[in-house]
């Protein structure tokens, strides 16, 4: 396990000038810090002033209309007794005018590169707007689709998800915090939100503590050790113990194990709502369960603000409490540079040019498309060959559905829709003619699909864009069912019977169940919700400007059944394999029952996915060979080298995502069937080849065990190289002790 990371630790100069302003701080300013309230629509500036002045507010959401975070932040340092500036927050989440694909599209790119230059730019626009505090990146281990924030999280993996969300903090903070554009990240939401029960957001989570610490845990910890300034807790009850009154969670493991120095804000009222979930009996034990448990911030419930200085008063909360709770808020007001640069840090701001922006935001669209399905090499299509198109569905032309989940700033005049991509790109070689089929992706109107049916007659190809809007998935947008809303398996139906090749472009917040229509489409890719450039990606992507590279960062199930489906699960101790798979139709009639020989799958979905992680296709095709270990032995503090040979063995230049996983045979808690360890995405040219080499080190080895505690055991391993989760290029290695005798 990696050690605690100093970079972020103590910095004498920075101590001293906390420490000498915490202690010329009434006990009221204090609490004021503590305090963060919405200054959203609706809330005037002139109706916060007094609160900021008397120093009862230390930070705000929510304004974004950069004269109204100017007046704020003035009223802060100008008129306010200490002159203590406002950390102004709000949800930049995938992007601010200019957007990115959601985050689990983000993901698909399985590169933290571009995800880094995304959040960077996302950044400097939002700060232009006065913007210095982002509640992002969102790093929930999402292992269930029915989730709507699965949409704003970075997928099933640890360790994709901590590579990527690690890449989000260096983006949005840059190197250094003080600099006008950076922005503080806040790794959210502390811990196990996405664990939610049957994916209804909000949910009780029930965790064992081993999984929290070798699933849930990680991306936090990397987020802590890539220097992120704040954090924020989970909505959810954690083992009965709600994440923003759980102790275990924000004193031993966030400060005591991992020496974070950062301040710990609530969620939306998750202070108040203590209450509600039935561990307190009303606001002033809510407020004193939360101090006392480590929640430094309390957004938007007014609780704190309220309660603290009658328990402090009371004895139930120490001063102690109090002074570092507040020490780590201006820490992080000092770490942004708020107190010498404030107001007029917005102007500062270095301006990059919206074409830049949108190269960024079209190349993340690019990679995070993932082709699932391309039969008979339909895609790309040729402008050649192609004399007309037929566009049609409910997602084909809508800027905003496109940009998905959180993007309140979002600017969707900028938006290219697919329509207009593919206009923008063979619009003058190739007739399109577009029919939108459905009004939206909910319909259950079949009105438009006789002219659907009639322009696919006609064409030589139709693109049907499918999916969801917006609007279901994110927070508290969860569904029960995951497959295609409305009536648009319908559709698929109809649109079949033109005999026409049919390219499903989806997009979705969410890994969704296309069992029933994949057989009718002969390509499909998808497209999660990719953002302002999302049209222009999938038309280059569909006439083969470029090949399509996304992998899946999350498992696509065949059935809602078989959810929770993730390919890191344990072995059991029946595993299923196709030799004892017998399924509903082939099971004898009456036949007995017997216990011995069976496994574990379901009658009738089987034991896979309809697409496993890391699952994507490409235009050419990638040979993986000659898997080698520079050593077959390693001792505890060791590393090897594994390299593979890669080979684009089709006409087409590519990326290819080679992806590493390791599977540890024995252990003293069971141990995944594999696990990622490492992720390379490599462009070759047609016959091009490359030699891919991953460094393995003991360390990478690591779990907790049952004392719950980090550990690297001695054993067997296997370590697979290639293209998806399903690899079977297969090596072994010996794990011993330091200073064994091999
Ligand atoms: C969400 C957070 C978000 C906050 C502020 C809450 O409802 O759970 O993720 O940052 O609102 O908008």
């Amino acid at each position: 396990m990696a050690t605690a990371d100093h970079s972020h630790g103590p910095d004498s100069a920075l101590e001293q000038r906390v420490a000498a302003l915490l202690a010329r701080m009434t006990l009221a300013e204090k609490i004021g810090q503590m305090n963060q309230v919405n200054a959203g629509e609706g809330v005037s500036v002139e109706s916060l002033r007094e609160g900021i002045r008397a120093g009862r507010i230390g930070a705000v959401l929510n304004a974004v209309d950069p004269e109204s975070v100017d007046a704020l932040q003035r009223v802060a340092v100008e008129e306010s007794r200490l002159g203590i500036p406002l950390l102004v927050g709000r949800d930049v989440i995938h992007g601010y005018r200019v957007v990115l694909p959601i985050p689990l599209g983000q993901a698909a790119t399985f590169n933290a590169d571009i995800v880094r230059q995304g959040a960077r730019i996302a950044a400097l626009e939002a700060a232009a707007a006065g913007i210095n505090w982002t509640f992002a990146p969102m790093i929930d281990i999402a292992r269930d689709p029915r989730w709507g924030r699965i949409a704003e999280s970075l997928g099933e993996d640890p360790y994709l998800a901590s590579r990527l969300g690690a890449a989000m903090v260096e983006g949005f903070q840059g190197e250094d915090l003080a600099a006008p554009g950076a922005v503080a990240a806040c790794a959210k939401h502390f811990a196990g939100y996405g664990a939610a029960e049957s994916g209804r957001d909000y949910a009780t989570t029930n965790i064992p503590e081993n999984e929290l610490r070798n699933v849930y845990l990680p991306p936090f910890r990397a987020a802590v050790d890539a220097g992120v300034a704040t954090l924020m807790t989970s909505f959810s009850d954690v083992n009965g113990v709600p994440a923003t009154a759980n102790a275990f969670l924000l004193r031993q493991v966030l400060r005591q194990e991992w020496g974070y120095r950062g301040f710990v804000v609530s969620d939306w009222s998750s202070i108040q709502q203590l209450a509600v979930h039935g561990l307190t009996a009303g606001d002033t034990d809510s407020a004193c369960e939360a101090a006392i448990a480590g929640v430094d911030m309390d957004m938007a419930s007014g609780v704190y603000a309220a309660q603290l200085e009658g328990l402090v008063d009371s004895g139930r909360v120490g001063i102690e409490v109090i002074d570092a709770a507040v020490a780590s808020i201006l820490r992080v007001k000092f770490r942004l540079g708020l107190f010498d640069q404030q107001p007029g840090r917005a102007t500062r701001v270095p301006a990059v040019a919206i074409d830049e922006r949108l190269r960024i935001a079209k190349q993340a669209a690019l990679q995070s498309v993932v082709l699932l399905k391309n039969e008979a090499g339909i895609l790309p299509l040729s402008k050649a060959n192609t004399q007309s198109i037929a566009v049609i569905g409910p997602l084909a032309d809508e800027p905003y559905e496109q940009l998905g989940t959180w993007i309140f700033d979002g600017d969707r005049s900028l938006s290219v829709t697919g329509l207009q991509g593919l206009r923008d790109l063979v619009g003058g070689a190739v007739e399109i003619r577009y029919a939108r089929g459905m009004e939206t992706s909910r319909s259950r109107s079949t009105a438009g699909f006789y002219e659907a049916l009639e322009a696919a007659r006609t064409s030589d190809a139709v693109i049907l864009f499918l999916g969801e809007e917006s609007i279901l998935s994110g927070e508290a947008h969860c569904r029960a069912d995951i497959g295609l809303p409305g009536e648009q398996a319908r559709l698929v139906q109809v649109i079949r019977q033109a005999g026409t090749p049919v390219i499903a472009v989806i997009m979705a917040g969410r890994p969704l169940t296309l069992t029933n229509v994949i057989d009718d489409f002969d390509a499909v890719l998808f497209a999660w919700h990719p953002g302002t450039m999302g049209g222009a990606a999938v038309a280059d992507l569909l006439f083969g400007v470029e090949s399509p590279s996304g992998k899946l960062p999350v498992t696509f199930p065949r059935a809602v059944g078989q959810i929770p489906i993730y390919y890191n699960q344990k072995r059991g101790g029946k595993p299923p394999s196709p030799e004892t798979t017998v399924l509903i139709d082939d099971i004898p009639v009456r036949a007995p029952q017997t216990s011995i020989g069976n496994t574990s799958y379901h009658l009738d979905a089987g034991y896979k996915p309809l697409f496993p992680f890391g699952h994507g296709l490409s235009y050419t095709t990638f040979e993986y060979a000659n898997l080698r270990l520079d050593r077959t032995v390693l001792r505890i503090g060791e590393a090897l080298t594994v390299s593979v040979e890669l080979k684009n063995t089709g006409r087409i230049a590519a990326d290819e995502v080679a992806q590493l996983y390791v599977r540890d045979l024995v252990g003293q808690v069971t141990r995944p069937v594999r696990e990622l360890k490492g992720v390379q995405r490599v462009r070759l040219a047609p016959g091009e080849a490359a030699t891919v080499a991953f460094r393995l080190h003991s360390d990478d080895l690591a779990f907790f065990g049952r004392d719950n505690k980090p550990i690297v055991e001695p054993g067997e391993f296997h370590v697979w190289v290639g293209g998806d989760s399903e690899a079977g290029l297969r090596a072994a290695f010996r794990l011993l002790a330091a200073g064994a005798a091999q």
